[in-house]
């Protein structure tokens, strides 16, 4: 069989590394453009990467040019800005990379005749939410992060629409955890790996918000390890491969299953073995009390499920961060 190579754009990132293992393991080839803006070059050693930034209307025919030169047959696009309260700062630079710099990659991919396309969105686009959302509910995006995603979502509907594109769009809920000490997610934003940032540090851990409308009060997330995240990519592509008819679809992608941000500390305290207990805070504003996705259309679609449960997420969090994994 020919050996399929994929472009993964933000590759030397946290979760385009954890994707490039996925797809080395089912039998493809990766290449990689990165500006190496938060990625890491150590993760992707050996593996052709063209240092471009995708926002520069320059990297559109350097970006075709390499993937000319390497056979490139599908792309997934990490590569973006996530950080939403700097994009609450800086909407216009959230824009110019999360939507100019998709445009970018779309026309390099229009001109290499680079077709199967997976993009990485976000539940960010389901705003404030509350409980349980399909695919099906309102896009409805509270900040410029969001609002720059679903954007990137309505230009690859448009190119599906006309057959230009075979696109999907997984819409990631919090992801965590490491397969690798090299893949340890060092953005660190996400409550995760900052509460374990900071037990590192001998600092308490924070709660925003105590008083929600949930079981323990605390807010409830849904939690998707970056392996099992990394999985639902290859399950995307080998639909999308198999299907000449295929235009655009999103799915979800979760446990279905929803954590409270104490018992995630909790997990967090055990594993660490720290004697600190956390502290409580109070609400930062644009926090859902409670949002877990339901996953069964990515199941059913894509027969792709999550294996790995919390445990393994913060675990393998600690001991990424600590050097161990
Ligand atoms: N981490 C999460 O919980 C989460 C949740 C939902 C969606 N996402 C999305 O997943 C994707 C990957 O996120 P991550 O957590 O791996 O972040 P990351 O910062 O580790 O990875 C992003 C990669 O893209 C590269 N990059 C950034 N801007 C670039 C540019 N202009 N040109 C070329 N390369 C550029 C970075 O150097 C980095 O290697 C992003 O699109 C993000 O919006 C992440």
């Amino acid at each position: 069989m020919e050996t399929m190579t994929c472009l993964v754009t933000g590759g030397a990132g946290y979760i385009g590394s954890h994707i490039i293992a996925s797809l080395t393991a089912h039998g493809y080839r990766s290449v990689v453009v990165d500006d190496l803006s938060t990625g890491v070059e150590a993760r992707i050693a050996g593996l052709p990467l063209l240092v471009a930034d995708i926002s520069d209307p320059a990297s559109i025919e350097t970006l075709t040019a390499f993937m000319r030169d390497h056979g490139v047959t599908s792309i997934i696009h990490t590569a973006a800005h996530k950080s939403v309260p700097e994009s609450m700062v800086n909407p216009l630079g959230y824009y110019r990379v999360n939507v100019g710099g998709t445009i970018n990659v779309l026309r390099a991919a229009e001109a290499a005749q680079v077709s199967a396309f997976v993009f990485s969105g976000t539940a960010a686009v389901y705003g404030m939410a509350d409980g349980r959302v399909t695919e099906e509910s309102p896009t409805t995006p509270i900040n410029p992060y969001g609002e720059s995603k679903l954007a990137g979502e309505q230009l690859l509907a448009d190119l599906g629409r006309i057959g230009a594109l075979r696109a999907t769009s997984l819409r990631y809920f919090n992801v965590a955890g490491t397969g690798s000490t090299l893949g340890a997610d060092n953005g660190a934003t996400n409550l995760i790996p900052q509460a374990l940032r900071r037990i590192s540090q001998g600092v308490s851990p924070e709660i925003y918000g105590s008083d929600y409308p949930t079981p323990d009060g605390t807010c409830v997330r849904d939690y998707i390890h970056v392996v099992d995240l990394a999985e639902a990519h290859i399950a995307a592509l080998a639909a999308i491969e198999a299907d000449p008819t295929w235009s655009f679809r999103v799915f979800n992608v979760g446990t279905g299953t929803g954590y409270s941000v104490r018992e995630v500390l909790d997990l967090a305290i055990e594993v660490s073995e720290t004697s600190l207990g956390y502290r409580l805070v109070d609400r930062r504003p644009g926090d859902p009390a409670s949002i877990v996705a339901d996953p069964q259309r990515i199941t059913h679609e894509l027969g792709w499920s999550a294996s790995h449960n919390l445990r393994d997420m913060v675990s393998s969090a600690w001991n990424g961060m600590t050097g161990t994994a």
